[in-house]
């Protein structure tokens, strides 16, 4: 089965810095991968380019299908099989859960408002927010405003979803339940993409870590590569991570 994602030999900078510096790795379907690295590592940026958030300067991503270079590229295609999450949840505080779920699948889908409207309920129960619906942002706490992004996502149905640090702003506890609702979406099957610090969830729930330092792919392996780091740099950011 071909790869859901191929990144192939990236480069990418801003200004002078080179950001991504030859970066390479494909994402089977179905299989969960961690990005981990320190700050300013490259993490997001990567990421950001799987969406075609950010365009490379060389190489070549192929994700879904979608050839991300090609001029024939249908970016709004690409932006319904890609769902990305990120650590803020930019939920418009004038709507309400179900209606900020519903807004992409009016728009963008043109689904009529009570299909939009059953399907955010089906999202949100896959959230574990099925009460939550009729609240605003501001009633609900910071991890369950995630888990409404999360489900924001969810409603356009991808075939892929990205993550990036989403739980960076949640305190232990709201933590826990996000990542909770991460690893359900992962045994349902789904293909996922995480940048995160949560190294034992990555330990748990990844099939396969990938360490970015200096721009580049430093280690990529299975999740025990965080028990047995084969370089220096993996060995010292675990132990600061800890
Ligand atoms: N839009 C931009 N313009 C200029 N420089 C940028 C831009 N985006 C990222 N950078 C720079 O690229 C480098 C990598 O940034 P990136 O956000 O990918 O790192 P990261 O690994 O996600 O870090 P963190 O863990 O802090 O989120 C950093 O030095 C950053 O300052
Ligand atoms: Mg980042």
């Amino acid at each position: 089965m071909s790869p859901i994602v191929e990144v192939d030999n990236i480069c990418k900078s801003f200004g002078v810095a080179k950001v991504l510096q030859g970066v390479s790795f494909t994402v089977r379907k179905g299989s969960v991968v961690a990005i981990i690295g320190q700050s300013g590592s490259g993490k997001s940026t990567a990421l950001r380019c799987i969406d075609r958030l950010e365009t490379i300067d060389s190489g070549r991503i192929r994700v879904c299908g979608h050839e991300l270079a090609s001029p024939g590229l249908d970016l709004n295609q690409l932006r319904r099989d890609v769902g990305i999450v990120f650590q803020s949840y930019n939920l418009f505080p004038h709507l309400t859960a179900e209606e900020n779920i519903m807004l992409a699948p009016r728009l963008v889908k043109r689904q009529s408002r009570s299909d939009a409207r059953e399907k955010a309920r089906h999202v949100l129960a896959q959230v574990g927010l099925s009460e939550k619906g009729p609240c605003y942002p501001s009633q609900l706490s910071g991890g369950q405003q995630q888990r409404v992004a999360i489900a924001r996502s969810l409603a356009m149905e991808p075939q892929l979803m990205l993550f990036d640090e989403v739980t960076s702003a949640l305190d232990p506890q709201l933590t826990g339940e996000v990542l909770r609702v991460m690893e359900n979406l992962a045994a349902a099957g789904m293909t996922m993409i995480l940048v995160t610090h949560e190294m034992a969830f990555a330990r748990r729930v990844a099939d396969e870590v990938i360490f970015m330092h200096q721009g580049r792919v430093w280690e990529h392996g299975p999740s025990s590569l965080l028990d047995n780091p084969a370089t220096a740099e993996l060995r010292d950011f675990i132990g600061n991570g800890l």
